[in-house]
């Protein structure tokens, strides 16, 4: 489904030597796989993560999708193919503050036009347990309920793969476990893709493969 060969990140910064980010990252992940990415703070995951979803651009090395080659699509190209394979799950949840949980599910569909996006939206919530709160703003729902909306955003529009960033990172144990679990349990029965990255050893377990960045090496295994 993903695989990314040799791949570098190097930032050049005003002053000093560059910064090299990641460095010869390999790393292949097949289609239904669910992959956790440990590491500590710095070591590049976030990086990463950017990189397999096509937010940010390698600077040498080569990244299919699908065996389809990223490296030297155009801006248009790369956002096409971003938005109909990936979904994204951030740590501070990355809602928009002023729209209601039904508004911010709907985002990913938007530009695609059709009349099916309505039921969509709420089956979505209906999946993450959120029916009766689709017109909620995300400062009237708790951090597990903002999370949830979240995932169900990253899911709504059938994504290939789904690309989360410490998503229990924002919240208290139980709310944490509770929100993977029904991020894993929707992942799988949606036989989606699912990379995590995070600190935490608890939610490692979960996943099928375990990898971990040091210094942006890319080791394979548990740590
Ligand atoms: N745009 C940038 N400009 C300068 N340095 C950057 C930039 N992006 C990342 N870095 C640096 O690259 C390194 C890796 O950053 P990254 O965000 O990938 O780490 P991380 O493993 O996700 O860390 P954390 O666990 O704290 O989120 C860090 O040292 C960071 O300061
Ligand atoms: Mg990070």
């Amino acid at each position: 489904m993903l695989e990314l060969v040799d791949a570098t990140k190097t930032i050049s910064l005003p002053f000093g030597s560059p910064l090299h980010v990641l460095r010869g990252v390999s790393l292949q992940i097949a289609a239904g796989e669910s992959l956790a990415v440990l590491g500590r703070s710095g070591s590049g995951k976030s990086t990463l993560l950017g990189l397999l979803g096509l937010i940010d651009t390698l600077n040498s090395g080569s990244y299919k999708v699908d065996g389809r080659e990223t490296v030297g699509l155009s801006d248009k190209e790369s956002a096409n193919l971003r938005g109909t394979t990936f979904g994204f799950v951030y740590q501070r949840f990355c809602l928009m503050n002023h729209l209601s949980a039904f508004r911010n599910v709907e985002a990913p569909l938007l530009h695609r036009g059709g009349i099916a996006w309505r039921q969509a939206v709420i089956n979505a919530l209906d999946k993450v347990g959120l029916a009766d709160r689709a017109w909620h703003k995300p400062d009237q729902l708790s951090g597990g309920e903002q999370q949830r909306v979240a995932i169900a955003r990253a899911l709504v529009h059938n994504p290939k793969v789904i690309l989360a960033d410490e998503p229990t990172g924002s919240l208290d144990v139980a709310t944490g476990r509770a929100v993977l679990d029904l991020m894993v349990e929707l992942v799988r029965e949606a036989g989606v893709t699912l990379v995590v990255v995070t600190h935490d050893p608890q939610i490692a377990v979960r996943m099928e493969r375990v990898v971990e960045l040091v210094d942006g090496v890319l080791m394979e295994g548990r740590p």
